[in-house]
Parts: structure tokens; sequence; C-alpha cells
């Protein structure tokens, strides 16, 4: 095997190990007695580029649009929920399969599907891979954001990376909450053959779970888009009252019955979410056979696609500050595209005509670079100003940065324009160049 995979696995145990130290929970633990490395077998197929993205933390920035989206829903569902952001990504197979019901021959389980460290350890595939273990940990409400790691095909809204909500509820049986406003939005004829509810629990118990967790989707979905109006521009265009919803009915090993909820969006039906009754041999196994409850996972980078509309999945990777500088904590802002392509950047000092002439306007030297450059140029900043001592000219130095929004350019063409910035400014603007 390559040695910066090695490398890499290793740092990955490092890290494993200081969410430990720093009392994160951590629940995908390690068994591999003292060993000091996840050693690759023949079901190893994790790559550099996947380790590279483990413990970026995208979920954690308060800035981040990802970080922004989970901090909507853990605002919506308040403080009665428990609140989990730094759990580890590696997981065993039984966590991410077997204690959520899926049968041995789950495509899922292929490793063509997921990304295995080895025969023993595995990247969650999702987050529901660390219900069983909280719920056994005393979590009877809980949120977790995580990462999660999917092979998966190549596109604008696909990517191997991405993030999840996963959220749980549970009751003592018999002792449902019935939700404080009742679910709206249109749903299937509940309980059908192919959508059950468990036998093992009393109908009307399972019915208050299922409004209770529609009511409580419905209202996060609405909140999540009425923060969305409420920050936007055009905020107005969806207000949240106007957010169309419908439940479809759906198929999970680990629920019963199960829904998806789906959105409204740009003309079509958008599926952001899938929910159930949680399966009560899960919470039988995990302790708590007394309970029933429900739980979803939510997929946070389509929405926060659409919200801020964000046109690539892969921008939310990007470490420019041109991205990350356009958005703030708890705020949704309309994603500006910018140009992937480089910059050059060229000064230009000058002493300003004495006041008593022509006075000097920055806009006239923009407009001036404007005529040069036309869109090649993207930012003319003031980066340097002062006033000579002995003659009490003023002298500025401009920072112009040029770049095309489709194309490399080269230092030939933009010495070009620069050339003729230059040689156009002391009769335009009635500077000296310096
Ligand atoms: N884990 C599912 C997925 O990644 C989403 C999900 C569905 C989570 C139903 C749940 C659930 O908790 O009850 O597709």
């Amino acid at each position: 095997m390559d040695q910066r995979l090695l490398q890499l696995i290793r740092r990955m145990q490092l890290l494993h190990h200081q969410m430990r130290a720093r009392g994160m929970p951590l629940v995908g633990r390690l068994n591999v007695c003292r060993c000091r490395l996840y050693p690759p077998d023949a079901q190893t197929n994790v790559t550099r580029s996947i380790l590279s993205r483990v413990g970026r933390g995208l979920h954690q920035q308060p800035a981040h649009p990802l970080g922004i989206m989970a901090g909507f829903i853990r605002e919506y569902f308040g403080a009665r929920y428990a609140y989990h952001d730094a759990i580890s990504p590696i997981v065993s197979p039984a966590a991410n399969f077997e204690s959520l019901c899926f049968p041995a021959d789950h495509p899922g389980r292929s490793r063509s599907d997921s990304y295995y460290l080895n025969r023993d350890w595995m990247l969650r595939t999702h987050t529901s891979a660390h219900q069983a273990e909280l719920i056994r940990g005393g979590n009877d409400r809980f949120l977790l954001t995580a990462d999660v790691y999917r092979r998966d095909e190549i596109d604008r809204t696909h990517y191997p990376v991405f993030h999840q909500v996963e959220g749980v509820c549970l009751f003592p049986q018999h002792a449902v909450e019935a939700p404080s406003t009742p679910a709206t939005a249109a749903s299937p004829a509940n309980a059908c053959d192919t959508n059950p509810r468990q036998p093992c629990y009393r109908r009307e118990d399972s019915m208050a779970v299922e409004e209770h967790l529609k009511a409580s989707l419905e209202g996060m979905v609405r909140h999540l888009f009425a923060r969305a109006a409420s920050h936007s521009v055009d905020g107005a265009a969806h207000t949240s009252s106007e957010v169309q919803m419908r439940w479809v009915d759906a198929y999970f090993p680990f629920t019963s019955p199960s829904y998806e909820l789906e959105v409204w969006y740009n003309e079509q039906w958008m599926e952001i979410l899938g929910c159930g009754v949680i399966n009560h041999s899960i919470l039988e196994r995990a302790g708590r056979p007394d309970a029933i409850g429900w739980a979803f996972g939510i997929g946070l980078e389509r929405l926060a696609m659409a919200l801020f509309r964000i046109p690539d999945i892969r921008l939310f990777w990007s470490e420019d500050a041109r991205f990350l500088g356009q958005f703030s904590p708890a705020k949704v802002t309309h994603f500006r595209p910018f140009s992937p392509y480089p910059s050059c950047t060229k000064d230009i000092s000058f002493w300003l005509p004495p006041a008593t002439t022509a006075p000097f306007h920055p806009n006239d030297l923009f407009e001036l670079v404007r005529d040069m450059a036309g869109d090649l140029v993207e930012d003319v900043k003031l980066v340097d100003q002062f006033v000579h001592p002995k003659t009490g000219r003023e002298s500025h130095c401009y920072r112009i940065m040029y770049r095309s929004m489709d194309r490399n350019v080269t230092n030939e063409e933009i010495n070009d324009i620069q050339a003729r910035v230059r040689e156009h400014a002391p009769k335009r603007l009635q500077v000296e160049l310096r």
C-alpha cells in the first residue's frame, strides 16, 4: 500500500484519539487493541483525497453555509434536544448497517458503494450509524450533525463527502406528546400494506408518534425557509407560510412506517429528508424496550444549495476568501459567483492634482481602468496614501486586480492594459505618475 495513504490513515487515527482526549463523544470506538493503525486489507478502498476531507468540520463553522443550516435546525428544536457535532466518522459496519437492521446482502454494504479502512472499519455512510449508540447512552432527544461518505456519481449536486443532520425523539409508550401545532402537509393514506405500522405498538401510540414526527418536521422546514426569507434580498418571494410540502411513503430498514418529505421548489418537488417510526428492535437492543419514537435524517448540501443559491456542491469545500467571505453566522445570503481563474495584480501610484485646480475623484480612475480593461478588472483599491511633508502634495497608490471570468489572462495582455492606463491617467485625471 501507498506510503502516503498509510500516513493519512495514521493521521486520522491521531485525530480520533484527539477527539476522545478532548472529551468529544466517540461512538465508532477502536477495538483494534492498542495497535496504532487501521491495518489495510483486501477490503480497504479509502483514497487519499477522501481521507484529506476527514476532520474539516464544515458543519461546525458558524459562518459556513453548512454550519448556518445546522445552526437553524438546532435553533428550531431547541435545548430539549442534545446536540452532537463532533463524533468520529470511523464506524464499524455493525454500527453503520447491522444496528439499523440492514439485511446482509444490502447493496450499500458493498465496496463499490462505501469507503472501507479495512474489513472492520469504515467511514459512516449516514448519521443514522450513531442512532443506537446514542440511544443506549441515554439520549432521549438528540440531533447529530456530521460528515458522511458515499461512493457515488459525479455531477454538480453529488460529492463523495456530504453532511447530514440526524434527529431522534423518544417517548414512553402510552405517553406520546401531542405536537403544539398539527401537521398540515398532504400525506399518503397512513399505514398501507407496504408501509405498515409495527404490530408491537398500540395503533394510537404509533399514530401519535407519526403525527408528532410530521408536525415537528414540517415546522422545521417552515423555520428554515423563514430564516432564509428574512435575510435574502428577494425574501418576499417565499414567506414561510408559502412553503409547499408533501409526505410520500418510503422504505428504510430501520423505520416503519417510513416517509420522505418533499418541498415544492423551483417548479418541482425536491426530496429533502427521510424519516419514520424507529423499529422497536433497535430500541430494545439499545436498552429502551419501554419506548417508542421517531427519527429523521436530512442532507444539508441540497437544501443549502437551494437557499444560498450555490450552483456547485464543490464550492462548499472552497477555502477561497471570495467564497467564505460571503457568509455570516445565522444569515442566508445569496451566493455571488466569482471567477475560478487566477488574478494578476498591478499597482499605480501618482501625485494628485492640487486641490485648487481639478479635484481628483477615485471614480474617474475606476472609469479609466474599466475603459482600458473592460471586464478583465475585478477590483481596484487604494492601498497607500500620504502627503509630502515639504511640497504638501498628496500621493495615492491603487492596486488593480485583473481577472477574467472565463479564461486565464496572460501577463503580456495585462501589462499592455496597465501601460494604457498609465498612458491615459495624466491627461484624464490631471495626475502625475510616480
Ligand atoms: N439515513 C437515511 C439516509 O441517509 C436517512 C434517514 C431516513 C434517517 C430515515 C433516519 C430515518 O433517521 O428515520 O438516506
